[in-house]
């Protein structure tokens, strides 16, 4: 077994009995984009970081392992707590096994080689099966040009063979509006000479900027463009991991589309990068109120109260999808259960997630006799009454949770096919939103 590989695991099903309401109080895992970056920054600071609220999901814990196998100690992750003693930029080793499993992690997949490329070792990163068929041009086009190599499965997708150099700065156009892109070159630059100068063409989530800040090392934001010096180590600090905005939405689409619900979920990031999901359910007209508003380690939180309410379909503006991306299957099954029409475009990215998400949902909502119909980069939804029946997740942890919170509407029993993979993102998920009231059933798993 390489370092860092997940167990294989069993085929688990979801049934969900139709109807049901959420209510209650919850609290969802700690966000996942935070948790890989708070392990990845940790590990190459000096000194000791202690995190809390770290998620024990399949992805962060392949991130740590990546990192222990290159030779940082660590205690945890227990209880989400999680000490990691930093090696400093210059402190990690090849891991013996020479290469390192990512499982099904895209995010581990694109900023790995951002530290990875800069270090004087080689190094394979491999993942499952859905990984390795995910698109990397992204990250080794600009990597090279600062002088990385890198040798990808077929020229674009893992596994990447990389090979350490010495890197310099560049000043980079990204084509695509991408956190992890953004992320992976300012770790890259933290390894480069001179200043590293990325323009986005629109925002996106904005964690390893303010994560950077938290580990005491400079990054700059001038409009659309963020820029770091190399050279400067990063000091150890502790952070607080919020609960993951992605993870809650799941709740926020039941408790709105399930009448007489009234849930409460404590503790949820808030970064301005991530509540796009909040302002589209609101553009439909659900009942969101946020309160106790507060922050930790440079992340916005705050406890969040959904009801029950009548929703109407909406025109998404591009402008967030960005800010709402990992939201849109669940965002599908709200329009699934709206009045009217409810179309999005300009999210052709969706096709290139754990699964092609647009046509994974079209296919589910159809066979909840939803008129759901596919675009190349979006999706036209009328809302309606959704039966049941067999639906498949493609082993896409979103799709999964998403369409088991469409049971709360169906007239039939919805069973939701290969959710094993909800463990990556969402350990316990299917207890908490049987807690909380969905009539949710598991089948097989470990
Ligand atoms: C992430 C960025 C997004 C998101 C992914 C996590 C991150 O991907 O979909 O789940 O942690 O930076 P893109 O950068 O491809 O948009």
């Amino acid at each position: 077994m390489a370092d860092g590989v997940a167990p294989t695991q069993a085929p688990v099903t979801y049934t969900i009995e139709p109807g049901g309401r959420l209510r209650g109080t919850i609290a969802v895992p700690g966000d996942k984009s935070i948790s890989h970056r708070s392990v990845i920054f940790a590990s190459i600071a000096d000194g000791d970081t202690h995190i809390s609220g770290f998620l024990e999901g399949q992805d962060t814990l392949a991130t740590a392992a990546a990192f222990r196998a290159m030779g940082v100690p660590m205690e945890g992750p227990r209880n989400g707590r999680l000490r990691v003693q930093g090696v400093g930029l210059r402190g990690l080793r090849a891991p013996a096994a020479g290469s390192l499993d990512l499982g099904n992690s895209g995010t581990a997949m694109r900023l790995l080689p951002g530290v990875l490329s800069g270090q004087d070792f080689d190094v394979t990163l491999r993942g499952d099966a859905s990984l390795t068929g995910r698109p990397m041009a992204r990250i080794i086009t600009p990597l090279e040009s600062m002088g990385a190599r890198i040798e990808a499965g077929d020229g674009t997708t893992p596994p990447l063979a990389i090979h350490g150099r010495p890197l310099t700065a560049i000043r980079y156009h990204m084509p695509m509006a991408s956190a992890q892109v953004k992320s992976c070159l300012l770790l890259a630059g933290l390894y480069a000479d001179g200043v590293t100068r990325i323009r986005e063409p629109a925002p996106s989530r904005d964690h390893t900027e303010r994560m950077l800040a938290a580990f005491g090392h400079a990054v700059h934001r001038a409009d659309d463009i963020v820029s770091i010096e190399g050279g400067s180590g990063l000091r150890a600090t502790s952070v607080e991991v919020p609960g993951d905005m992605s993870s809650a939405a799941f709740f926020l689409v039941g408790a709105s589309i399930a009448p007489g619900s009234d849930l409460r979920i404590e503790g949820v990031g808030m970064n301005p990068t991530r509540t796009g999901i909040v302002e589209v359910l609101r553009a439909m007209g659900a009942r969101i109120d946020v309160d106790n508003e507060r922050s930790a380690g440079g992340e916005p939180l705050a406890d969040l109260r959904v009801r029950a309410a009548d929703l109407h379909g909406v025109d998404i503006p591009p402008r967030l999808v960005p800010l709402a991306i990992d939201e849109f299957p669940a965002l599908f099954v709200a329009a699934a259960c709206a009045d009217g029409e409810t179309v999005l475009g300009g999210a052709r990215e969706l096709r290139v997630k754990e699964s092609d998400r647009i046509a994974a949902m079209a296919d589910g909502l159809a066979v909840l006799g939803v008129d759901a119909e596919p675009r190349d980069d979006g999706m036209r939804i009328r809302g309606g009454a959704l039966g049941g029946g067999r639906v498949e997740s493609r082993g896409d942890h979103r799709i999964a949770m998403a369409l088991a919170m469409a049971g709360l509407r169906a007239t039939q029993p919805v069973l939701v096919a290969d959710c094993a993979n909800v463990a990556t993102s969402f350990p316990g998920f299917a207890d908490l939103a049987r807690d909380a009231g969905l009539g949710i059933h598991v089948a097989g798993g470990v």
